[in-house]
């Protein structure tokens, strides 16, 4: 059976002090308070929190994330954090191709492809982003653009490489606008995700693949967001930045 995630993405947020308190405050939640049952959490972190935050978790729902990482192994790229040194700081997940790196710093599916190939031989899962701007949808051209993200960013992987995956799919018209997708909107999507992926590899494969919404996903909808059956958990922003309102979303996760 899939698996029920909610991951936060706490983008370019919180010092490193209030970073290690957020991530306290969601462990104690997850740990003394009722309702997170069945639900895999993620906290995708900044790097520089991933190895205080993942040595400070002690609830075993809770895994650590990057929100990034870099095509080459190791060398001479200054600045650059490798998927080996995320790893290295026991956290489990990165978070490839959120369309503020596509479209803020370049990252062209070529890109993705090192990246994601980094990523797994470094044994962390992704969670891969994809989706489409307003005037694609507008042109109806929403469908279209996000199978080539897909196609093109994953695509070249083996089904056994797939497993490692998560897609997660964010409209970048309801990122950060507090404009949701309509739970239609997004099962409609999630579903036609999930078909592409079973063309691909097989329906066993697509249907063992979790798929997330994100874009002004909040603790007032995501229940109905996650009440649809192709929607298999969230990709959160602004609401993760907040402890109780990141919690009642995993709640809202857990009860559907
Ligand atoms: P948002 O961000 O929840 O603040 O819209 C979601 C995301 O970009 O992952």
């Amino acid at each position: 059976m899939r698996k029920k995630i909610v991951a936060g993405n706490w983008k370019m947020n919180k010092t490193f002090a209030e970073g290690v308190e957020l991530a306290r405050e969601v462990n104690e939640y997850v740990r003394y308070k009722e309702g997170s049952e069945g639900v895999s959490i993620i906290l995708g972190t900044p790097f520089i929190h991933l190895a205080k935050v993942a040595h400070n978790i002690t609830e075993p729902s809770i895994a650590v994330s990057a929100q990034n990482c870099a095509t080459e192994k190791a060398g001479a790229y200054t600045g650059e954090i490798s998927a080996d040194m995320v790893a290295s700081t026991g956290a489990k997940y990165v978070i490839l191709g959120h369309s503020e790196r596509r479209s803020y710093y370049g990252e062209t599916s070529e890109i993705l492809v090192k990246k994601v190939a980094q990523a797994l031989d470094s044994k962390l899962d992704i969670i891969f982003c994809v989706g489409e701007v307003l005037e694609e949808r507008e042109g109806n051209k929403h469908f279209d653009v996000v199978k080539k993200q897909l196609t093109d960013g994953l695509f070249n992987l083996a089904a056994e490489q797939f497993a490692h995956i998560v897609i997660a799919y964010e409209p970048v018209w309801a990122i950060g606008t507090g404009k949701t997708a309509t739970p239609d909107q997004a099962q409609e999507m999630h579903a036609f995700i999930r078909s592409v992926i079973a063309e691909k590899y097989g329906q066993a494969v697509a249907d063992e693949t979790s798929i997330l919404y994100g874009g002004s996903c909040n603790a007032k909808n995501a229940d109905e967001i996650f009440s649809k059956p192709d929607v298999d958990g969230g990709l959160i922003g602004g609401a993760s930045l907040k402890a109780a309102d990141f919690f009642e979303i995993i709640k809202s996760r857990a009860r559907h």
